[in-house]
């Protein structure tokens, strides 16, 4: 039988330092990266550029496809990772809040959780994979070898994001961001089909006091352990 290549998992709301954190991973131990959140995102801007309603849940996830051309590509000095589609830098639009909420409509559709399933399966690849997102460790990678769910409070959580939009060039107003953010959160919770939260086995780790530094140390530490890797 063949061994498929391990994964670690890392679930959670937005603002919660994931994105940073898995980019910090994978380039640490020179795995895989798939921001599944991303694809979501993507769907949601194809969607728009073939004017496609997102509430017609079938012909959106007619556009899931694994030869769809999705790279997460590391930027020197930069913490996140940016994200191009066929080749073409789309990361600025897909972080835009408008796309962030039609991702989120779009979660909650069976048909479209059900397109993705395969294709963000196909980004474990070896050596391994770091894999952010909410049902990583729920449904998309039940077996993977290390699960993590970061948490932090709201208010934290949108400062967090208010700089990262803005650092982009992206401006939002901080109320209206809080707001979207808690009824994102809801949203993504509430749903029926794979909804926001930990899988049994995840170590949850709140990050609303904890820098990033902080928060890598723990996981690294948690890693070294669970791949016995050197330390
Ligand atoms: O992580 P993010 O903010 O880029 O994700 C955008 C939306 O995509 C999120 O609000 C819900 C949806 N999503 C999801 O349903 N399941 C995932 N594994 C990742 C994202």
């Amino acid at each position: 039988m063949q061994v498929k290549p391990p994964v670690i998992t890392v679930d959670g709301p937005s603002g919660t330092g994931k994105g940073t954190l898995c980019s910090q991973v994978s380039r640490w131990l020179q795995w895989n990266l798939l921001d599944s959140g991303a694809l979501y995102r993507i769907l949601a801007l194809l969607a728009q550029r073939e004017n496609i309603d997102v509430s017609n849940a079938v012909e959106v996830a007619g556009l899931a496809r694994t030869e769809l051309d999705v790279q997460f590509i590391a930027v020197a000095g930069e913490p996140s990772i940016k994200v191009t589609l066929d080749g073409a830098d789309i990361d600025a639009q897909i972080r835009k809040e408008d796309c962030g909420n039609a991702a989120s409509q779009l979660g909650g559709y069976v048909e479209v959780r059900e397109a993705i399933l395969g294709w963000q399966r196909s980004f474990q690849r070896p050596p391994g994979l770091v894999a952010d997102g909410r049902d990583m460790g729920t449904v998309v990678f039940p077996a993977a070898e290390l699960k993590i769910f970061l948490t932090a409070s709201p208010e934290e959580r949108a400062k967090r994001r208010y700089k990262q939009l803005n650092v982009k060039g992206i401006d939002v107003s901080f109320q209206n961001l809080l707001t979207e953010m808690a009824e994102r959160d809801n949203r993504d919770k509430q749903r029926n089909i794979s909804p926001l939260r930990p899988a049994e086995d995840a170590i949850v780790i709140d990050t609303s006091a904890s820098g990033i530094e902080n928060v890598f140390a723990q996981v690294s530490a948690l890693i070294k352990q669970r791949f016995e890797l050197p330390v």
